[in-house]
């Protein structure tokens, strides 16, 4: 139905709603310094990286998927239509999966990588977020999972924290993350004397497993890219055992106009979620250990940026720079918190409880 460049049109467009609208004067703040109108010259600057090579027929994809119904113009701005943002966001989890298999893969090969994440993290397992050990360990004490249980990792990644997680419980473990070369590399480069370990390639969007497998499911900074909240909790709560419990790590960011409350736990996608379907869950605020992990890895990135560059992997500490910056204001403005979910398939009170670490 579309061709190359109307997709990337589509993901572009998509990526652009995603940031904060100043509604007075119809510009998305994507940084202090840059912003931008849903225009036609707006998105060919937003998303110039993807679209530059198609500059000619830039003008009358837009008209095309104006005529598809799946954009909308009005007043000079584009707009995605159902089907439009439906398109866009499949293109948009492509790109995803290219980035995770190439980003990952080059991290978890780099020495210089190993030692960033010794420094910033206590001990390297390859991480991509924001997870110090210590809310790793307060997760696996929380949960207490015990030797024989199975355990479903959502967004595993290179599996480094799936195969300490075997090693530290004696839990069986089944990795799933829907970039394969990444899965393909912790299948590989993964052990464990106790449980077992397996990994697959699996969309968290559309996950299928039997009915009540798992005893325990976690999702480590991986729920960021759900389509439908309600559907994947539902989903989650359906293949977990009756007794069975969910490990959550999330943080939800906030429009500078949007209230407090928006990231209050009950609040967040997954809050929001997990009250629709029933679930009880106990939430730490893990705000404050967050922004350690991003301060560190803003100053060792910078005192790691030659060995990076030397060894050819320059935008690995890059990216690291620039997102632990902008992250770092935005938790010192308000317009982000972390969370750690502990949920409970039993009980059907729904409550939640939350311990202050701030
Ligand atoms: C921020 S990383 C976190 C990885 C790992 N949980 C960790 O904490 O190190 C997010 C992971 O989610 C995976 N992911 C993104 N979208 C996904 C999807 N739709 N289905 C399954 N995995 C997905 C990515 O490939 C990536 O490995």
């Amino acid at each position: 139905m579309c061709n190359g460049i109307e997709k990337a049109i589509l993901g572009v467009v998509g990526s652009l709603v995603e940031y904060p609208l100043d509604a007075e004067t119809d510009e998305f703040i994507i940084n202090e310094q840059l912003r931008i109108k849903p225009s036609s010259e707006g998105i060919m600057k937003f998303g110039n990286k993807r679209l530059k090579d198609f500059e000619e027929e830039y003008e009358s994809s837009l008209n095309s998927l104006v005529s598809k119904g799946l954009l909308k113009l009005k007043d000079n701005f584009y707009e995605l239509t159902e089907e439009g943002k439906a398109i866009g966001f499949d293109v948009r989890n492509q790109w995803l999966v290219d980035f995770y298999n190439d980003f990952l893969l080059r991290s978890a090969e780099s020495e210089t990588h190993a030692i960033f994440c010794e420094k910033v993290f206590g001990k390297n397992l390859c991480q991509y977020n924001v997870l110090d050990m210590e809310q790793l360990d307060t997760m696996l004490d929380m949960m207490n999972l015990q030797p024989n249980q199975l355990v479903l990792d959502i967004g595993c990644g290179l599996g480094k924290i799936t195969e300490y997680i075997a090693e530290k419980t004696g839990v069986s473990l089944i990795g799933i993350d829907n970039a394969s070369k990444v899965v393909e590399w912790a299948q590989k480069n993964t052990k464990t004397n106790r449980g077992e370990l397996s990994f697959q390639v699996g969309d968290l969007n559309k996950m299928e497993f039997f009915k009540e497998k798992f005893d325990a499911i976690i999702a480590i900074d991986s729920l960021y890219y759900v389509k439908d909240f309600n559907r994947v909790l539902q989903k989650m709560k359906e293949i977990l055992k009756p007794d069975g419990q969910i490990g959550i790590f999330y943080a939800q960011g906030r429009k500078p106009k949007e209230s407090l409350e928006k990231i209050n736990p009950e609040k967040t996608k997954v809050g929001l979620a997990l009250v629709e379907n029933g679930l009880q869950f106990d939430t730490i605020d893990f705000t404050k250990n967050g922004r350690g992990v991003l301060v560190r890895e803003l100053t060792t990135a910078q005192e790691l940026e030659v060995k990076f560059k030397e060894e050819g992997n320059h935008d690995l500490c890059q990216q690291r720079i620039v997102q632990s910056k902008d992250q770092i204001q935005r938790i010192d403005k308000k317009l982000e918190r972390r969370y750690f979910y502990h949920v409970q398939k039993t009980t059907n009170n729904a409550f939640f409880l939350e311990e202050e670490k701030n």
